[in-house]
């Protein structure tokens, strides 16, 4: 029987958004601090944690195949506990817990409870059921206070959002391991952050309900989180080192939240946030296309230099037929002129979009008409998803998935291509440019780009607008700033020349 936490080893494995990568740190820094230490294999692993999405059954069909391997693994190691937490574990409760696999099932509302399931779990050899009953009813005072106090005591530490921190500072000093090694040795473990930069949650769960979308049903219905509690932790962060900040929100944009008679709104807190020093870039994903607040919020992007110029606006659908069947309340024209809006108030500015392609009842036309609105969106990129049909929602409850899986491909490929075409000129517009980066540590790929220093390794940095930059320079640079020379371009790739203070 195992009870003492300080000696076990915990491997994670994260799948889904920055929301949940947010969780995963949440959680990887509770459990460290519960006495578990990290493990990049499943083989030392006495707790094998996995957080899940549901947003598409792929991501849920991977978690399963996973499932069934730690099954195998589990023969040889029966006091292996495995910890599914998160959105399948929310959708999914009991049935998921009859995998033989698994051990605990903890839905996203219940993470402040993991290191004591897993405690009753090593210590007891039970099995672990935490999920929210009625999860879209407005969630309760206490738990909202539960999830704050989580929030707040392990969202502070530049370690929760840069768990690679022990490994890095390894190779900052090791200058002579060849580049390769360099790229292999950056595990990830945690959930993979970037130095200098930190996702902060603005508000929870969404009460949108787009009629394919299981996250109201998994993550509840919306709740912003206090502004003060909010700008407390941002300047906390800025203390350990954050040099960037992501507010992070399903509908972001929507963010409201009433003190002392005055709305604070996403504008209100970017602004405030901007004010503090040691914070140099402020992010916020993902945003919802609606009139509220979009012209604050743009204003203060055009005003600050510390706001970056960027929007994430899934638009789904190009058809005004297939939008109102997602439930989602606007036009296609609607949503033309509010990026038409954005580009005028903030020039320059980057936007990515987001697509379902082969949505019940999605003609011929209707595709067109997606192709039209992308082509005329001038993305800088766009998410493309194949239409998955999520149980429990009201798409999958009263629609039919008529749209052939051949079609459904034909048509991401289509769109992809049209997306490329035009990421490709926006790209090549930045040639011969200098872009000020902030760098995020090792090329993950070994790219062709000789510019700059062979002695270096391969670096990727992103702009303010959410471009990725690759160029060689040195390892130590990782979470400051760069400019770079841009001497290349691909669709999604910008590649460059490192510039040296005295080039400038
Ligand atoms: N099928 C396919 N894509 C989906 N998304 C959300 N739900 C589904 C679904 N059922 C996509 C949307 C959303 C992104 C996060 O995932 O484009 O913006
Ligand atoms: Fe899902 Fe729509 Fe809410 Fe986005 S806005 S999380 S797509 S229900």
């Amino acid at each position: 029987m195992k009870s003492e936490i300080s000696n076990l080893k915990l491997s994670v494995k994260s799948y889904g958004c920055q929301m949940n990568k947010l969780d995963t740190a949440l959680v990887i820094s509770a459990l460290q601090d519960a006495g578990f230490s990290l493990t990049a294999s499943v083989k030392d692993a006495d707790v094998v944690l996995i957080n899940t999405c549901s947003v598409r059954e792929h991501a849920e069909q991977r978690v399963i195949s996973q499932l069934g391997h730690l099954k195998h693994i589990k023969i040889n190691k029966p006091d292996l506990v495995v910890a599914v937490i998160g959105c399948m574990a929310q959708r999914l409760g009991d049935k998921l817990l009859e995998h033989e696999a698994v051990n605990i099932v903890c839905g996203p509302t219940q993470i402040p409870q993991i290191a004591g399931l897993l405690k009753q779990a090593l210590e007891k050899n039970e099995k672990c059921l935490a999920v929210t009953e009625k999860i879209l009813l407005k969630t309760s005072e206490s738990q909202n206070q539960t999830l704050e106090t989580f929030e707040s005591t392990y969202g502070i530490e530049s370690s929760t959002n840069f768990h690679n921190s022990t490994i890095h500072s390894q190779y900052q000093h090791d200058k002579s391991l060849p580049h390769h090694k360099l790229r292999q040795s950056s595990v990830k473990i945690g959930a993979g952050q970037i130095p200098s930069q930190a996702f902060v949650r603005a508000m929870r769960g969404c009460n949108n309900f787009c009629t394919y979308c299981i996250v109201p049903y998994v993550r509840g219905p919306e709740v912003c989180r206090p502004p003060d509690l909010i700008i407390e932790q941002i300047k906390k962060l800025a203390s350990e080192g954050i040099k960037q900040v992501t507010l992070l929100g399903q509908t972001v944009n929507s963010y409201k939240y009433e003190k002392n008679g005055r709305t604070w709104c996403l504008a209100d807190l970017l602004d405030a946030a901007a004010a503090i020093e040691g914070i140099e870039w402020l992010r916020f994903v993902t945003s919802y296309p609606s009139e509220e607040f979009f012209d604050d919020i743009l204003h203060v992007m055009a005003a600050s230099p510390k706001v970056c110029n960027y929007l994430h606006l899934p638009a789904q659908s190009g058809s005004d037929k297939i939008l109102r069947a997602m439930n989602r309340h606007y036009s296609a024209a609607w949503y033309l002129e509010l990026l038409e809006k954005a580009r005028t108030i903030v020039p320059g500015i980057a936007i990515a979009g987001d697509f379902i392609v082969g949505f019940p009842g999605e003609t011929e036309d209707d595709f067109q008409a997606t192709v039209e609105l992308l082509t005329k969106a001038r993305y800088k990129n766009s998410f493309i998803f194949k239409y998955s049909p999520r149980p429990g929602t009201t798409a999958d409850k009263r629609l039919k998935d008529t749209v052939p899986p051949e079609v459904k491909q034909k048509r991401i490929a289509a769109l992809l291509t049209v997306q490329e075409k035009v990421s490709g000129q926006l790209s090549r517009d930045f040639l011969g440019n200098q872009v000020k980066v902030l760098v995020e540590g090792l090329s993950k790929k070994a790219h062709i780009n000789t510019a700059g220093g062979k002695n270096n390794p391969q670096l990727v940095g992103r702009t303010a607008t959410d471009y990725i930059v690759v160029f060689n320079g040195p390892y130590s640079l990782t979470g400051q700033f760069a400019n770079v020379k841009i001497t290349k371009t691909s669709p999604l790739t910008l590649f460059g020349r490192l510039i040296k203070d005295f080039d400038l």
